[in-house]
């Protein structure tokens, strides 16, 4: 593969570091912006982050408008309210604050902004980027949580209306403009938040690590990626306030986020389905597929031999099942579910359960072949 074309693409800008959330505002102001929209959600509400957002920006004389009704896994919906504030305010950027929902539903708005387009036929898996063509308002992603990496990402999943399925929305513009990575903003989430938010940014990292593309830059990123979240996320855990830990945890986020410009793989396949199904929490359903998703995995020789390759970084032996394992009793460590015994699968959801997957868009970029039944046989024999 190094022999064959390839277009990589690393432009976010970042700002890092405690307290620099509070420069936002004084940038987008020397940016000559007056008017804006912050997108968030009720949980960042009631913690006051977004009143502490807001302030900044009165701070600095910048007219602010809030949408705060955005759900965990983001809707058609939540697109098209926040997008009629932007418009009806003729507000000239956006900022993402939250989790990965917020971030995906401003980013998205920053495409219906100036598109009238549906959002299903702006689907990416159907070649929906054609129609976002039109030059687009800024967009700047606060991260709330250290998992999804959406701050960086050219992408956002949302569940439209007419099909119920989660749909990527895709365009190298709608990379943000800036992404803030502030620890101390961090700090308020809560523990099982903190464990499943950050094995999703795990779970980036790997499955962009293992997967067969010739990425050498993505691949640096991806490992630096596993290391960190390996060794910081525990310590985040522990002790919510450790404020060196949360960096390092929104550090291994972006990593993960920018390393799968490569693609992900069957893991996200089936967590998608499993929180269509049953609402599971997306890190929740990373977690709980993710030793026998790379148990089926390893049994291809490149992927074993790329897993047994970790044990350098994860402190165990140069052997996959020993990374496996290592892995294990780390998900253990953070509280998180290594079987599907707890998320009530029912029997017979398993067949739609395995079509969804099938369907998902990361499922042809796993590094193994996934035949018809393999998903089945995975989650039985988590149950
Ligand atoms: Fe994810």
């Amino acid at each position: 593969m190094p022999l064959l074309k390839h277009s990589y693409s690393f432009p976010t800008r970042m700002e890092y570091g405690p307290g620099a959330i509070a420069d936002l505002p004084k940038i987008i102001k020397e940016a000559g912006f007056s008017k804006g929209l912050i997108v968030t959600d009720q949980g960042i509400e009631k913690v006051g982050l977004a009143d502490k957002l807001r302030n900044y920006f009165s701070d600095a004389g910048i007219t602010i408008y809030s949408y705060s009704d955005v759900v965990s896994n983001p809707t058609e919906q939540n697109v098209i309210d926040g997008t009629k504030i932007y418009k009806e305010n003729n507000c000239e950027f956006i900022v993402g604050l939250g989790g990965g929902s917020p971030i995906d539903v401003g980013k998205t708005i920053k495409v219906t902004a100036v598109h009238d387009e549906p959002l299903e036929k702006l689907d990416d898996t159907k070649g929906g980027d054609k129609y976002i063509i039109n030059k687009m308002p800024p967009f700047y992603a606060v991260p709330t949580t250290a998992g999804t990496g959406s701050e960086v990402g050219r992408s956002s999943v949302i569940t439209v209306a007419s099909t119920n399925k989660k749909t990527i929305i895709f365009s190298p513009d709608m990379m943000p403009d800036i992404a803030v990575l502030d620890p101390e903003i961090t700090l308020s989430l809560p523990k099982k938040l903190t464990a499943a938010t950050g094995v999703d940014a795990f779970v980036h990292n790997l499955e962009a690590y293992i997967m067969d593309t010739f990425h050498p830059f993505a691949d640096g990123l991806a490992k630096e990626g596993i290391y960190r979240a390996f060794k910081y996320l525990p310590i985040a855990f522990e002790n919510g306030n450790d404020v060196a830990a949360r960096g390092e945890m929104l550090m291994a986020s972006a990593m993960g986020a920018t390393a799968f410009q490569k693609g992900l793989g069957i893991n996200h396949s089936i967590a998608h389905a499993l929180s269509v199904y049953y609402d599971t929490h997306h890190g929740l359903a990373n977690a709980a597929v993710l030793i026998e998703v790379m148990k089926y995995n390893i049994t291809d020789k490149k992927v074993n031999e790329k897993m047994a390759a970790l044990g350098d970084l994860l402190n165990t032996e140069n052997d996959a099942l020993a990374v496996i394992s290592a892995i294990e009793k780390w998900l253990i460590k953070l509280d998180m579910p290594t079987n599907l015994k707890g998320i009530g699968i029912k029997e017979e959801d398993i067949d739609g359960i395995e079509e969804y997957a099938m369907g998902d868009p990361c499922r042809p970029l796993n590094p193994k072949t996934v035949l018809k039944g393999d998903v089945t046989q995975i989650i039985k024999n988590l149950l």
